[in-house]
């Protein structure tokens, strides 16, 4: 019997290349696979493992960083449209060992159990702050994000507290 060698994945045949990007503030020249997923390099190459995989899929937002200020999918990113971006992380949101507002807000509000959603959760979260919302369109821009776990009540109150708007009560 001939055993066939599998395809080389085609993501893994392209060149590397040099891909210039701000992580958290810091400025860094990556020499990589211009296709590899932002998830991966952060998580893989830069030793930045507070953005989670989920799906690996676009759909749960585990794994939302912000690029330039605007929440993305790190799944769904290939490393080289990030060339010249400011990307910022949930490592990058606490300023001299003080906690984010939402990162405050969570832990005082219960906002986190199993813990996979919500680095994805307070990147999306941090995002709307400075934005006056009410607790339901704290709901609408959090709709991209799973929790299979809160019921997302302590989500929304936490969100809620720091962005100093009004808790949405149950649901
Ligand atoms: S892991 Fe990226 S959206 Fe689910
Ligand atoms: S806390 Fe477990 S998925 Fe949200």
């Amino acid at each position: 019997m001939t055993v066939s060698k599998p395809n080389t994945c085609l993501a893994d045949a392209v060149p590397k290349q040099q891909v210039r990007v701000s992580i958290n503030g810091t400025e860094t020249t990556l020499q990589v696979r211009p296709f590899r997923r932002l998830l991966d390099v952060l998580r893989t190459d830069l030793d930045l493992p507070g953005t989670k995989e989920g799906c690996g899929e676009g759909e749960c937002g585990a794994c939302s960083v912000l690029m330039n200020g605007e929440p993305v999918n790190a799944c769904l990113v290939p490393i080289i449209q990030c060339h010249d971006t400011d990307i910022q992380t949930i490592e990058g949101l606490a300023q001299n060992q003080v906690l984010h507002p939402v990162q405050q807000a969570f832990l005082k509000h219960g906002g986190a159990q199993c813990g996979i959603c919500t680095p994805g959760m307070v990147v999306t979260a941090a995002w709307m702050c400075n934005r006056k919302l009410d607790a339901e369109q704290i709901r609408q821009r959090l709709s991209g994000n799973i929790c299979r776990c809160t019921g997302y009540s302590a989500i929304v109150n936490s969100v809620a507290e720091a962005l100093g708007a009004d808790q949405g009560g149950e649901g």
